[in-house]
This record gives C-alpha cells, sequence and structure tokens, in this order.
C-alpha cells in the first residue's frame, strides 16, 4: 500500500473526524514532512481534506470518492479490499475484467470506475455511466458451477443490491425481470453477465459479473429519462458509494457462498415486481403479451399464454400499464 492509500484509509476510517498528523506519521512510521506532502497530493487528486490547528487532518463526512481502501472500511471481510481496483475512467468496466481474465487474473478480482466512456447495458445496448455519481463495477469469478447454473449469478446480484439498498438506505428495492433494479418507481440498476464456458466439458472458465447503480445520477440522456432514476438526492444523505459498493459485495458473497442450494430464491420471488402483472414478451423477430406467473428455482420467467405455460430464461420483457413514474 502507497503512503496515499495507507493515510485514506486512516481517513476514511475516521470520516468527519480530526486525525493529528503526528498520530498518522507514527502509526504508518513515517516522518510529519511525508504525511504532509501525500495530504497536499490527496487534495490535488481531490480529495477533501480539512486541516485544523492543533487538531489534524480530517476527511470531510461530504467526501464521496470510491477507493479500495474507502470500500474497505464497510467489508465483512475488509481483506477483500486488497482484489478492488478503482479507475478513474474506463470504457467498461465489463470489458477490462474481460481482458484481466485472459491475462489469468484471479478470482474474485473487482474492477470499479469513476465512470464509464462505452458502458455496456444488455441486448447490445449502452449503459450511461457518468463521473463520480454511480457505482460501474465488475467482478471476474471463476465459479465451479455448470454454465446452467452460472445464470445463478445474475440473479443473486439482483437480490444482492435489493439487500443493499435495504440495509443503507433503509428503504425497499424491487426486481423487473430478468435484473433491473427498481426503486421508486425507477431503474436504478442495471446487470449484465458475461460467461465463457469451457467447451469440453461444460462448464464455466469465467464470468464477469457487471452492476451498475445509478446513485446520484442529476441528469439522463432524454432517451431514457422517463425510466432512469437515481437512489439518492444530490445532498446523498450522509450515504457514500463506498458504503452502498461494500454492501452490495458483502451481500453478494454471502449469497455466492451457498449458490447451488438456491436458498435465496424466494427472497428473490418476494423482490419481483413482475409476478402476477401482465407483460409484453419481446423476442427476436416478434413480441406477444402474457401473464407473468412465476419465477423458477433457475431464475426464468413464468409466463402464462393463450398457447399454454412456458419459461423464459433469458429475454426482454416490458409491463403494461403505468410501471415507471413518468415524472423527471
Ligand atoms: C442493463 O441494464 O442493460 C445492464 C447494465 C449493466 C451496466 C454495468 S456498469 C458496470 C458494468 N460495465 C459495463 O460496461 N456494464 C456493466
Amino acid at each position: 500500500m502507497s503512503t496515499k492509500q495507507a493515510i485514506i484509509k486512516i481517513l476514511e476510517q475516521n470520516i468527519g473526524v480530526s486525525v493529528s498528523g503526528a498520530d498518522i506519521a507514527s502509526s504508518l512510521g513515517l516522518s510529519r514532512n511525508s504525511i504532509w506532502k501525500a495530504i497536499r497530493d490527496l487534495r490535488t487528486d481531490g480529495y477533501p481534506i480539512n486541516a485544523t490547528t492543533n487538531k489534524g487532518y480530517s476527511l470531510s463526512a461530504t467526501s464521496d470518492i470510491l477507493s479500495p481502501q474507502g470500500i474497505g472500511v464497510f467489508l465483512t471481510n475488509p481483506t477483500l479490499s486488497t482484489a478492488i481496483q478503482v479507475h478513474p475512467t474506463l470504457p467498461s468496466t465489463n470489458q477490462k475484467a474481460k481482458q484481466l481474465a485472459t491475462e489469468g487474473a484471479s478470482s474474485p478480482t473487482i474492477i470499479i470506475a469513476e465512470q464509464q466512456t462505452a458502458g455496456k447495458g444488455r441486448m447490445g445496448r449502452s449503459f450511461y455511466a457518468p463521473p463520480k455519481s454511480g457505482i460501474y463495477m465488475s467482478l471476474l469469478l471463476r465459479p465451479n458451477l455448470s454454465a446452467k447454473d452460472s445464470t445463478l449469478i445474475t440473479t443473486a446480484a439482483s437480490v444482492a443490491v435489493c439487500r443493499a439498498i435495504k440495509l443503507t438506505i433503509g428503504e425497499s428495492a424491487g426486481i423487473k425481470w430478468v435484473n433491473d433494479i427498481i426503486f421508486r418507481k425507477k431503474k436504478v440498476c442495471g446487470i449484465l453477465t458475461e460467461a465463457v464456458t469451457n467447451f469440453e466439458d461444460g462448464t464455466i472458465d469465467y464470468v464477469v459479473l457487471g452492476i451498475g447503480v445509478n446513485v446520484a445520477t442529476e441528469y439522463f440522456p432524454p432517451e431514457i429519462r422517463t425510466i432512469a432514476g437515481s437512489l439518492l438526492a444530490p445532498g446523498r444523505g450522509g450515504i457514500t458509494r463506498n458504503q452502498l459498493a461494500a454492501a452490495i459485495l458483502n451481500e453478494l458473497f454471502v449469497i455466492l457462498e451457498n449458490l447451488e442450494s438456491r436458498d435465496f430464491m424466494p427472497e428473490y420471488r418476494s423482490l419481483s415486481v413482475v409476478i402476477g402483472k401482465d407483460v409484453e414478451v419481446i423476442e427476436h423477430t416478434r413480441s406477444y403479451i402474457a401473464r407473468a406467473i412465476g419465477i423458477s428455482d433457475d431464475g426464468g420467467l413464468i409466463i402464462k399464454t393463450s398457447e399454454g405455460t412456458k419459461t423464459l430464461m433469458s429475454g426482454e420483457i416490458s409491463i403494461k400499464g403505468d410501471f415507471y413514474n413518468d415524472e423527471v
């Protein structure tokens, strides 16, 4: 860990509270002058660090810069922070995770970006990922799973994000199948999982689980403005992206430990905003209306049409009627 990272760790652990330069220097075994220089560099990097005579340095309580150290403060397993990389900007964190996977990166590797310039969404769409207002995170995982069970990772991630929202913000979110997270009738999170299968034995070589959360995005492009929303208003209520990212990771790793048991499926079903609703199913060449009646144990959407019942394992649906809150 560099001096700057070690200082950030101390300041994040004491966010809003002053820590004396002498204490920081002695805990890191460095001179007060080197601490002063690192603080100066951190300020240049954008960290809002206050210095008060006789008290020391404090990271402003409104600071909201993603970092492995800042996330680590809230992780159930703080050693996981060594697997986290935070980049100021990337075309796409999924793309970066796939590149690292082919270079042999270990599992888990967690790539986070402050912004994405070519964020990828499902169905070949793009994902809007402006700077400093969201969590754009991809996890490289090498699970010991069949290709069939690997789809559960996306299902698990949806539940983990809902749990994290409830734990940090205190309000419930819902899941629109497959994996859109809905909060106050707006989409606040999308999930894109990409898997590479070993053709010889049908097992998974690696999975890249991409999670994009609009935490405090103020303006969305016109084409998504009626659908997309943010979790927090501009003041953010003292909730930081580090806190939320850690909560997502904490909940996700709890579920992943026991993924094949499917113990989390009843929770997924209870969070579904789709069951019991009429939906338009959009397939490659056609679309049709169906009633969503349930979620299968593999995360498929069970629908009923005039032709009978079937389970969709992938695809796109839109909910009929007044689903999204049209306010912008
Ligand atoms: C969707 O709603 O269509 C899925 C959006 C997934 C977006 C996330 S942001 C982090 C990761 N990197 C990407 O390029 N996409 C995913």
